[in-house]
């Protein structure tokens, strides 16, 4: 039996992000420059080498794959991917494979995924306004992503919508989106704006909604109980007594969550960030690709970089300068 990864801190790592492109239909303002200039189709990970590189962590202990990108759905035959790691739902090794979508593609493929083994699917949406939508995505239309929303809850999928809380643009949606949710059995985050990227968006800070202001808003319109259960991620939850809705809140600028991390990063070029707020890589393409007949060297690399784990993140808006804050995109590592 294969000794599981345990990092410095005695956390095992059983959870894996894929991010399975840089690439997005979308350039939510907050996540990527309206230029972004992608990477070339031969430093990504093939599908196959995605197929290796996955089972081999699924071989050393990871239970829970998320799929994330950019966005994944554009991949090019991405769903003979997910379909792939079928094998691995069905042997027991992998308890769930998902995703991270802004819903662009689910009208395609919700259906499929299903088929695949995919239960649960987090969905991107910060606005039920058309005009604020086509403004915060850039381009993005809302109507597309609603339909992809009711297609992924026809195919049977439970959805989390993923709400970034921006100052001044959201705002005065909260209670709509709380009750939009609840209409529709979805659970529901708010997430606070992380400081990555250098994507010439200086107002970033000017948007920054504590999500403790938020929380207070909420609670002068519901009863909200603390829920001390953690989902081994990095949300808190409260449940609003009125509706029986549960609301999470994920802040990562505080420590609350680093002490029982699970979770690594792969981008798709095969880099191995232990952290989502330090810049610390490893990069596993090169084993990978260097030795197409054996996974021993692609395993070393993967046991030598979790024994590189931080113990935490150091995000910090009191040192908001470029130099300040981890300068790669929120796309390149998947969030
Ligand atoms: P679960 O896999 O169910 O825990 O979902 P999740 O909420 O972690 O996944 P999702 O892809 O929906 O991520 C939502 C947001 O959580 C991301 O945009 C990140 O901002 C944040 N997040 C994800 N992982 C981490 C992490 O390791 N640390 C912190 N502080 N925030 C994270
Ligand atoms: N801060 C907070 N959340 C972000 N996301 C993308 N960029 C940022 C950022 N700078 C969110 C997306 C998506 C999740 C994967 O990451 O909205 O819900
Ligand atoms: Fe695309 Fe998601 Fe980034 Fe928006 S936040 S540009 S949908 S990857």
């Amino acid at each position: 039996m294969t000794a599981p990864l345990i990092d410095p801190f005695q956390r095992a790592i059983s959870y894996l992000r894929v991010s399975v492109t840089d690439r997005c239909d979308f350039r939510c303002v907050y996540c990527m420059s309206e230029n972004m200039t992608f990477l070339p189709k031969k430093e990504l990970l093939t599908l196959e080498e995605l197929d290796r590189m996955c089972s081999t962590f699924i071989r050393l202990g990871v239970e829970k794959l998320r799929i994330t990108g950019g966005e994944p759905l554009v991949r090019k035959g991405i769903m003979t991917f997910f379909q792939s790691m079928t094998r691995h739902l069905e042997s027991g090794a992998l308890s769930e494979l998902t995703l991270t979508t802004n819903g662009s593609q689910l009208e395609r493929f919700a259906d499929d995924l299903f088929a695949a083994g995919v239960r649960r699917v987090n969905i991107s949406l910060d606005t039920l306004d058309e005009q604020k939508f086509a403004e915060i995505t850039r381009w993005g239309r809302l109507p597309q992503v609603i339909r992809g929303i009711d297609a992924a809850q026809r195919a049977g999928l439970r959805v989390k919508i993923n709400t970034v809380a921006l100052k001044g643009f959201n705002e005065d949606e909260l209670f709509t989106l709380v009750e939009w949710c609840k209409s529709r059995d979805m659970d529901l985050t708010f997430i606070e704006v992380m400081p990555m990227g250098d994507i010439g968006n200086e107002d970033r800070l000017g948007q920054y909604w504590k999500l403790n202001d938020l929380r207070a808003e909420l609670a002068r319109h519901y009863t909200l109980t603390e829920l001390s259960e953690r989902s081994g991620g990095p949300a808190r939850y409260v449940r609003l007594e009125e509706t029986g809705q549960k609301i999470g809140f994920i802040t990562p600028l505080t420590h609350n969550f680093c002490e029982s991390c699970n979770r690594v990063r792969l981008t798709c070029t095969g880099e191995l960030y232990m952290c989502l707020g330090q810049e610390d890589m490893a990069d596993l393409r090169a084993p990978l690709r260097n030795n197409p007949a054996s996974d021993a060297p692609l395993e070393d690399s993967i046991r030598a970089a979790i024994s590189r784990k931080p113990k935490g993140h150091d995000f910090d808006y009191s040192r908001q300068t470029v130099d300040g804050r981890v300068t790669r995109h929120m796309s390149h590592t998947g969030g």
